[in-house]
């Protein structure tokens, strides 16, 4: 525990961290908030429990990490005074769902086949299912930087300056985007093994769904290295699965971590979590 009365822990072997002991409704001093986001940079999740704040502090936080980034389903999830808020739900009202259900259901990184993808994932838990105590929908992290470092040395040789192909056009979605949305994320190329861009570690970036291909590899052969890589990274030596409570902001690193979304609840067992995205910088 620091001198401000903030405990930092780790939560399991593969580095999340929980931050306990915080206010995010109350003014974050330059050094409480340096703290933390060495903790977020370092273990590519954090888990600040216990925050009961509303969405204008929420976006005033998640804009410590950088520009706010608006997810291109916003006109129908986001939250109406506060579009940046992306709501992931399974609730209804009027017979229409209030937010996103069937979402990340596959390993990914966010917004991987974008140019620039988010640096950061914030979702603020506000309602977690539950069934006779058993918490449900939890979220599955996978440690990309972890995963790099296990690699033997012959394939951190063969992969480096690789790059791998992501098409936005390529994967079927739960919800159809519309045509605009397909002409905003044209087919674009980042480096296999990325280089954090705070920490300088190198990341295991890719997955199966998002990466359609290797430039300059015959396909068979990228294939084969696509579907090795997503594997290795999803080892469970590599896995943490974070167990929501109410209250919880997790922040996620969309470089070090992928995730995936456990769908093990219905209604009655309602969820809703507002998501807040964080830009990034172009892959190196
Ligand atoms: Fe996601």
């Amino acid at each position: 525990m620091n001198s401000a009365g903030i405990a930092i822990r780790s939560l399991g072997p593969v580095a999340a961290t929980e931050i306990t002991g915080i206010d995010l409704a109350q003014p974050l001093d330059e050094q409480t908030f340096a703290e933390i986001e060495t903790a977020f940079n370092q273990s590519g999740v954090i888990a600040i429990r216990d925050q009961k704040i509303t969405p204008a502090q929420q976006i005033a936080f998640s804009q410590r990490f950088g520009e706010i980034e608006v997810n291109y389903n916003s006109g129908k999830y986001g939250l109406p005074e506060h579009p940046e808020i992306y709501r992931i739900s399974n609730i209804t009202k009027d017979q229409k769902p209030i937010g996103s259900r069937r979402t990340g259901e596959n390993w990914h990184s966010d917004m991987i086949y974008s140019a620039r993808p988010p640096r950061a994932t914030m979702p603020h838990a506000i309602e977690v299912p539950e069934l006779h105590g058993l918490m449900l929908g939890d979220t599955a992290f996978a440690n990309t930087s972890a995963a790099y470092d296990a690699l033997p040395e012959s394939m951190k040789l063969h992969i480096d300056g690789m790059e791998g192909i992501f098409d936005f056009a390529s994967r079927t979605r739960s919800e159809a985007p519309d045509a605009a949305t397909v002409k905003r994320y044209p087919p674009v190329q980042h480096p296999i093994a990325r280089t954090h861009p705070f920490t300088g570690r190198k990341c295991l970036y890719m997955n199966r769904d998002d990466c359609t291909g290797i430039a300059g590899m015959p396909r068979e052969d990228a294939e084969a290295l696509i579907v090795a890589l997503s594997d290795h990274v999803i080892k469970p030596e590599f896995v943490y699965r974070h167990k929501w409570r109410e209250g919880d902001v997790v922040i996620w690193d969309n470089c070090t971590m992928q995730h995936k979304a456990i769908l093990d609840y219905d209604l009655p067992q309602r969820r809703l979590m507002h998501r807040m995205t964080i830009a990034g910088s172009v892959p190196v």
